[in-house]
């Protein structure tokens, strides 16, 4: 059964209130680009560190000189630095809404004279394939604000993983879309951009509660907010596409260890990022993508991305593991983004409680990576029809940078599938007689010995998607060096073999597939039809 729909936002008195908050953060000019300019891009980068001292600084100091405070400034010590600021400039700040209507949306508390945020505030500044965009995000206040770890029930705000996987999702249209573990709602914005529909889950009703504020704040529509664990909330349905990013921390399962809504399902190791992956399937319709982000645990010596890669049997899929961790590294990074500062005794008792776990569990080091799967048409109990493509198996390590993939690798994932689906229609005969273009962020680089005629290693360079290298010989290097859309791909191997004086059908056997492999990776391009 669905849950019971949230009303975003949950009352008319909430909307009015959204409405005027709304109007004195544009009055305030409370954007990206206005703080930057206030604080400085090196207070904004210490900020973007976690250091909000040269921020203070620099507010502390206008006001010294100015004997009060500018509105935008007012607002920035608020909600973005989380210090307490007089009444009266908080009153001047907020004209609309005032400090009455603040306190009873739950934005800020009084204290004597002052008064000092209860939620964080801030823009958000954004580019996807709709263009340039700009939203206020409503979260629960960060430890520079509270000063000591976070609570429990503690809402995230954007954070790196939420700008990751908003970059990473399909810019194409999309009728229906499933956010799974909205948080403070931020992925379920952005697929509003794409989507007709758009659901959004999550088992913790303080997280609906400011999602549905974000909605209300930003006048943004369409999307349906609904409370529960996993897919529990969306039995029975089915979406275009499905976007998560899940709680996928692993904890242990141990008296006295927080156990953060924001970042941990409940689950012992990664049973919850398997749960999701394992039952995607059944929610999404035929040809529907899901995207989301996870850790795998390398376990009793099996390796964790074909673990991965095991539960997303039966669906298509294409995982990319980004990064490992070993064990130590990984729960020190945990228990400190939960606010626990290392050299304390609690720290030290929980690094020995995250070590524990994985050492009973036999697991040495924890992997992190992107999760795209896509249900083939003709998957049991969903169409008769028998799928006209072919499957998708991908799983691979690119633990090295990005390209420059501006606003996303999105855009770049989409015209990868798009590829892939293109080459694996085409027999060998037909891909033979296709003429392939070169990507334009696409370079060689040829490396030779001092004095060397012949370059002792070619590489091909991809500027943009996930930042490939790959090494050629001499063949493949010919090959893509003829591909300027002119000649087939047949023609280019004959000529070659004639002047390479070896086997035509030898070098098809070995030139083709590579081909094809470059075509995924979005380096060669079949011609748009
Ligand atoms: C890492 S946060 C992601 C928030 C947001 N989507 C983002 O990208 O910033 C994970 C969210 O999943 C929620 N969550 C935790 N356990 C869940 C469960 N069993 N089912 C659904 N959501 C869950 C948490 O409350 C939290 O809001």
């Amino acid at each position: 059964m669905n849950a019971e729909p949230h009303a975003a936002p949950s009352s008319d008195r909430t909307a009015d209130l959204l409405a005027r908050l709304r109007g004195d953060l544009r009055r305030a000019r409370f954007t990206v680009a206005a703080l930057e300019a206030l604080w400085g891009a090196d207070a904004a980068a210490s900020l973007h560190r976690g250091q909000r001292v040269p921020a203070r600084r620099v507010l502390d100091a206008r006001r010294a000189e100015h004997g009060s405070s500018a509105d935008l400034a007012t607002l920035a010590e608020l909600f973005v630095l989380g210090v307490p600021v007089p009444g009266d400039d908080a009153a001047r700040a907020l004209p609309a809404l005032g400090i009455d209507g603040a306190v009873e949306l739950g934005l800020v508390a009084r204290d004597g004279t002052s008064v000092s945020a209860a939620l964080d505030l801030r823009p958000y500044a954004f580019t996807d394939a709709r263009g340039n965009g700009e939203w206020w995000i409503l979260s629960d206040l960060g430890e520079l604000a509270i000063g000591g770890a976070l609570g429990e029930q503690h809402v995230l705000g954007v954070g790196g993983a939420s700008m990751t996987l908003a970059g990473l999702m399909l810019p194409t249209p999309a009728g229906s879309v499933l956010d799974l573990g909205t948080g403070c709602g931020i992925l379920a914005m952005h697929a509003s951009r794409l989507a007709d529909r758009v659901v959004a889950t999550d088992i913790s009703q303080r997280a609906l509660a400011l999602a549905g504020m974000n909605l209300g704040l930003n006048g943004i529509e369409g999307v349906e907010l609904r409370l529960g664990s996993l897919y529990d909330p969306v039995a029975g349905e089915r979406f275009d596409r499905i976007v998560s990013n899940p709680p996928f921390v692993i904890t242990p399962r141990t008296a006295g260890v927080p156990e953060y809504d924001y970042r941990d399902g409940g689950l012992v190791g990664d049973a919850l990022v398997e749960s999701v992956v394992r039952a995607a399937g059944e929610h999404l319709e035929p040809d529907g993508v899901a995207q989301l982000l996870g850790n795998w645990e390398y376990l009793d010596g099996r390796d964790g991305l074909a673990r991965a890669a095991d539960w997303a049997d039966g669906l298509d899929h294409w995982i990319v593991e980004r990064e490992v961790q070993h064990v130590t590294e990984y729960a020190e990074t945990w228990i400190r983004d939960g606010g626990t500062r290392p050299g304390t005794a609690a720290f030290d008792r929980l690094y020995s409680a995250w070590l524990d776990d994985f050492d009973a569990r036999g697991v040495d080091r924890v992997g992190f990576g992107y999760v795209l799967l896509r249900r083939r048409a003709d998957m049991a109990d969903v169409a008769t029809e028998p799928s006209t493509r072919a499957g998708l198996a991908r799983v691979e390590r690119l633990h090295g940078p990005l390209g420059d993939v501006g606003s996303g690798l999105g855009g770049h994932v989409s015209d990868c599938l798009a590829a892939h689906d293109g080459q694996m229609s085409r027999s060998d005969a037909e891909l033979a007689a296709t003429r392939l273009t070169v990507a334009g962020d696409v370079t060689e680089e040829r490396h030779y010995w001092p004095g060397d005629e012949d370059p002792t290693a070619m590489l091909l360079r991809q500027g943009g998607g996930f930042g490939r290298t790959v090494a050629l010989d001499t063949g493949l290097a010919a090959l893509v060096g003829a591909c300027d859309g002119e000649l087939a791909v047949g023609a280019i191997v004959g000529a070659l073999a004639q002047l390479l004086e070896v086997d035509e059908e030898a070098l098809a056997a070995e030139l083709l597939p590579a081909a094809r492999a470059l075509i995924d990776d979005g380096m060669l391009l079949l011609p748009s039809e």
